[in-house]
């Protein structure tokens, strides 16, 4: 007999706006066919720890200085997931880059969300602010945000789901990045996670 919903952590650094999208959208009961079980920071200050705090979620901070290599931070991550038994780990504004050795683990079970339309304005060094900074640059009239499964390629993994945002004239990093986050990013984010933890339970059955 399968469990009834799939197992999820979500990887986090900062504000966790994304984060606290995902808790409503699960309050909501858009997302139902998976549950948050742990929240994981790699920044101990992180204001996503409190959200996650609120909502009564496990949370763990694992700073990768503090664990000295790569490896040593990679393998305090799988322990963690594997103690509390996760099955879909949602990367939303996590800042660290997973190896190869990591991502090979979980094939199509990490999702990550990312603030351009991918194949524009991504892989190493594009995250954040530098994003929208780099979209505004070049000019382009059309940005967006894109879900995307994680692999060995930085923003590289197949694509779940996109939305676009028109670029308004006038638009700063902050105003894009704001405008990117409302109308692409808290809306698609959550829709992908119950997209896979959908398919995720249904080859459990
Ligand atoms: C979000 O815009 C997210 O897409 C981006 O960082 C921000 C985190 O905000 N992620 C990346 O750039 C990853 N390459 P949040 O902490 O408020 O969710």
């Amino acid at each position: 007999m399968s469990r009834a919903k799939v197992n999820i952590a979500v990887f986090v650094s900062g504000g966790g706006t994304n984060l606290q999208a995902l808790i409503d959208k699960q309050k909501s009961g858009i997302i139902k066919s998976g549950e948050i079980k742990l929240v994981v920071s790699s920044n101990k200050d992180a204001f996503a720890l409190e959200r996650a705090k609120k909502a009564n979620i496990p949370c763990a901070v694992v700073s990768k200085k503090e664990c000295g290599s790569q490896e040593e931070f990679e393998k305090k991550l799988r322990e963690l997931l594997k103690e509390n038994k996760i099955e879909l780990i949602v990367l939303a504004g996590f800042m660290c880059i997973l190896s190869e050795s990591f991502t090979s683990k979980y094939p199509k079970r990490i999702i990550n969300v990312h603030p351009s339309l991918i194949p524009s304005f991504c892989g190493k060094g594009y995250y954040g602010l530098k994003v929208h900074e780099a979209a505004l640059e070049y000019g382009v009239k059309v940005t967006g945000a894109t879900v995307h499964f994680v692999n060995e390629i930085p923003d590289g993994g197949e694509i779940i789901m996109q939305r676009a945002v028109e670029v308004s004239d006038g638009d700063t990093p902050e105003t894009l990045q704001k405008r990117v986050m409302v109308n692409a990013e808290w809306i698609i984010l959550p829709q992908a996670v119950e997209k896979v933890s959908a398919q995720l339970l249904a080859e459990k059955k």
